[in-house]
C-alpha cells in the first residue's frame, strides 16, 4: 500500500495520540526519538504500545509506525522490546548509516516477532537515510542489499546539518542548500533503484498550506510518492497532492489504451504527440499508484 502522508506524533503526548487517530493520515509515526526528552521515553513507550494494542491491525484507521531511537543508542533495544508485541506496521529508523543497520534491525525484528506472536516479516522498515555525514554515500547500496522489510527511503535536513556543523541548511534564497538538494535527489534515485517509496521530508511551517501544496506538487512531479507531516493540518493537503487527479488518470488510461491498440508497437501517436516506452511506463505507474490507494478512496 502506498503511504501518501505519514504524520509524526510525539509518543509521550496522550492528547496528540488521540487527536492523530482521526487526522486521516495514511500512516502515523509514533515517535520515541527526538520529539521525546530522555526522561519521557519510558512513558512514551508505554503510551505508544498501549495505543497500538488498542487498535489491532485489522481495525486501524491509519497504519501505525514507530520511530525508535538510533540503533547506536542505549534506547533502541528497549524501544523495540516495548513495541513489537503491539504489532506496529513498521519501524522508522533514524540516523541510519546504511543498509547494514537496516539488516541488523531486521534481524532484531525476526526474533521479536516470533517471540511476540506477530506475523513473521510483517513489520516494515523505513530508514531516514541521510541524517549522518556517511549516510548519503551509501544510498545506492540499499538497492543491492536485498532487504525484504524495506518499504521506503526518506531524508532529513536537520540532523544532517547538525552532523556537519552547519549553521544553516538553506541557501541565500531560502531554498535547500546544495548539500541537502543532493541528499534529496540521491534519496529519490535510491528509493526507485530499490523499488520502494520515495518519501519527501517535512515542510516545517505548518501554517503555510499554500507553500506545502506547492512543494508537494513539485516533489510528486519529481517522483516522490509520499511525504512526512508534523501537524494534522498538513495531512489532507499531502493526501490530495499525492493522489493522481482524474485528468491524470484519464490521460494515463488513454496512453495505455493507445499502446494496447497497437500490439508490438514501440511508439504510437496520441493527440498529436509521440509516445514511446517511458510514457507507457509512466502511465502504468500512475494507474498502479491509484490502484494502490483504491481501497482507501
Ligand atoms: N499529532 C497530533 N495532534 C497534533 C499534532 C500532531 N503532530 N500537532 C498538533 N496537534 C494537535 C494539538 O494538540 C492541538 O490540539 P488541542 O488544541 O486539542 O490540544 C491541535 O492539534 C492544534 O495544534 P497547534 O496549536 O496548531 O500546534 P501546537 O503548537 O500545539 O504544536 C507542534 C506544534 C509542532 C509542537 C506539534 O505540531 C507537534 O508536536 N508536531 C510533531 C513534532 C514531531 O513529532 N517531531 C518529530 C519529527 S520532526
Ligand atoms: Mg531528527
Amino acid at each position: 500500500m502506498t503511504l501518501r502522508s505519514l504524520l509524526f506524533v510525539p509518543g509521550d503526548s496522550a492528547r496528540k495520540l488521540e487527536k492523530a487517530d482521526g487526522a486521516g493520515a495514511d500512516a502515523l509515526i509514533l515517535d520515541l526519538e527526538d520529539s521525546v526528552a530522555p526522561e519521557g521515553k519510558p512513558l512514551a513507550r508505554t503510551l505508544v504500545a498501549g495505543f497500538m494494542g488498542d487498535r489491532p491491525r485489522a481495525r486501524r484507521r491509519s497504519r501505525l509506525w514507530v520511530r525508535i531511537n538510533p540503533l547506536n543508542t542505549e534506547h533502541a533495544l528497549t524501544d523495540l522490546a516495548a513495541v513489537v508485541g503491539a504489532a506496529p506496521d513498521g519501524v522508522m529508523l533514524p540516523k541510519a548509516d546504511g543498509p547494514e543497520e537496516v539488516r541488523r534491525l531486521s534481524f532484531y525484528l525476526d526474533a521479536l516477532e516470533v517471540q511476540a506472536g506477530v506475523e513473521p516479516g510483517s513489520i516494515g522498515i523505513l530508514p531516514v537515510a541521510t541524517e549522518t555525514a556517511a549516510a548519503p554515500f551509501r544510498l545506492g547500496d540499499y538497492a543491492l542489499a536485498g532487504l525484504a522489510r524495506l518499504r521506503g527511503l526518506t531524508w532529513g535536513a536537520e540532523d544532517l546539518s547538525a552532523a556537519v556543523g552547519a549553521s544553516t541548511n538553506l541557501d541565500v534564497h531560502g531554498a535547500w542548500a546544495l548539500t541537502y538538494r543532493m541528499a534529496r535527489s540521491l534519496t529519490l534515485l535510491a528509493a526507485h533503484a530499490a523499488g520502494v517509496q520515495a518519501i519527501e521530508t517535512l515542510h516545517v511551517d505548518f501554517t503555510d498550506e499554500a507553500g506545502l501544496r506547492a512543494s508537494c506538487r513539485a516533489a510528486r512531479a519529481e517522483g516522490f510518492t509520499g511525504r512526512i507531516a508534523i501537524h494534522p493540518a498538513q495531512v489532507i493537503p499531502i493526501n490530495e497532492s499525492f493522489t493522481p487527479s482524474d485528468s491524470e488518470l484519464d490521460h494515463a488510461r488513454r496512453v495505455i489504451a493507445a499502446f494496447d491498440a497497437k500490439p508490438g508497437a514501440g511508439v504510437v501517436g496520441l493527440d498529436g504527440k509521440m509516445l514511446d516506452m517511458p510514457h507507457l511506463k509512466q502511465a502504468r505507474a500512475v494507474v498502479a499508484a491509484w490502484t494502490a490507494l483504491a481501497p482507501e478512496t
